[in-house]
């Protein structure tokens, strides 16, 4: 009997992303920086680090970087150099990963939240307006799936009614603006390098990057225990420093994120090419003077969940980024939020599909990828 080829168990699987071709690409050099690191047992508050620094905030356009373990303690310490206290409001969307919100609520603030737009899945700039108050002490923006949100109308909003921006940038590092990158929108924005971003380390890492120099002064000494002189701490901070093998390996890695960029708007293309006339899909879009960095390539599709299943019966990954928007989490329970007060991000976390996306991915898997949608749609 011969097999049949498009049967499931001939085909290559498709991950929905993979890590692997990457670090085979660059082992020699991340094994060179680290050994570096490793060579000068300096492995806290280094060279390595003050290096990174420097160059992601140069790369984001801002003056002033500040390393720290995680994406999410970048999102506290902001907050913090804000001013954000126990009791204030922050103003930040639904429909995110939950690390904003859990960043609001560990400084005893409440989030209050904004609904998205439909077509960009950025907060709506008209709907920060309607949920502001006088108790509004920040507004965080996330730059979703790497698509800068629409900070003209967010900032002159905030500049008016004196409320700090921050930036979400997790997902977006080197993504534009009206020309202007990313992190250099708001007053202060934070960064992940956790592993799967379009820049990750080999373990917990992010990054805050500010014009601000009060707001620098402020995130540098509350991510070292709010030392402002050896063993003097000025007010309650905490440990969250950025080692020096994982900035080490950071700075090979962002050496080669130009074109780890270009290869994602490629396929992104590719994708669009493919998807765009496709009824039943909504392909993303990348605004006018918007530079897309396609952290995630995620369409919106009938059916969706018949459509993920297809997918996996055919060896291709996919995820929903995010399938309970955070008004609905049981952590925000309390807040006596309920069904329908969000529609669009509601409505987004049913019918959100992030496909394949990573920079070692090929034409030949976009289009199974591609086929496989349709195949599933037109059934
Ligand atoms: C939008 C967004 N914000 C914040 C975070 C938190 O970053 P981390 O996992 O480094 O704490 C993440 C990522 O995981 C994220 O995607």
């Amino acid at each position: 009997m011969t097999a049949n080829p498009r049967s499931a168990t001939a085909l290559e699987a498709v991950p929905q992303f993979d890590l692997t071709a990457q670090y085979a690409a660059i082992r020699e050099e991340v094994r060179v920086a680290v050994d570096r690191a490793m060579t000068s047992q300096q492995f806290i508050l280094g060279t390595e680090g003050s290096a990174l620094e420097g160059e992601i905030a140069a790369l984001c356009g801002a003056t002033h970087g500040i390393g720290v373990a995680s994406g999410t303690d970048a999102l506290i310490l902001a907050l913090r150099a804000c001013g954000v206290k126990p009791g204030d409001e922050v103003i930040l969307p639904p429909f995110t990963f939950v690390a904003a919100g859990s960043a609001v609520s560990a400084l005893g603030a409440k989030p209050v939240f904004a609904d998205i737009r439909p077509d960009s899945y950025n907060i709506d700039p008209s709907e920060i307006e309607r949920r502001a108050t006088p108790r509004t002490r920040a507004i965080i923006v996330v730059h979703l799936y790497g698509l800068a949100a629409d900070m003209d109308p967010i900032l002159s909003f905030a500049r008016k009614k004196t409320i700090p921006v921050i930036e979400d940038n997790a997902q977006a590092i080197g993504a534009t603006y009206k020309g202007r990158r990313t992190g250099s929108l708001g007053d202060i924005a934070c960064l992940s390098f956790y592993p799967t971003k379009n820049l990750g380390a080999c373990g917990d890492a992010g990054m805050i990057v500010t014009n601000s120099a009060e707001m620098e002064a402020r995130a540098r000494t509350l991510r070292n225990h709010g030392q402002t002189g050896k063993y003097v701490s000025s007010e309650p901070g905490w440990n969250s420093r950025l080692d020096e093998i994982q900035a080490a390996i950071l700075r090979v890695k962002l050496r080669h994120l130009p074109n780890w960029q270009r290869a994602r708007q490629a396929h992104a293309a590719e994708y669009h090419r493919l998807l765009s006339s496709t009824p039943g899909v909504a392909p993303p879009i990348t605004p006018e003077g918007c530079e897309h960095v396609f952290h995630q390539y995620t369409i919106r599709v009938e059916r969706r969940d018949t459509v993920q299943q297809h997918l996996s019966d055919r060896k291709i990954g996919s995820s929903v980024f995010y399938p309970v928007p955070l008004h609905l989490q049981p952590l925000y329970a309390s807040l006596g939020h309920k069904r329908g007060d969000f529609p669009h991000s509601e409505r987004a976390s049913q019918e959100v599909l992030s496909l394949p996306m990573y920079p070692e991915l090929r034409s030949d898997q976009i289009a199974r990828v591609a086929e496989a949608i349709l195949e599933s749609l037109c059934n």
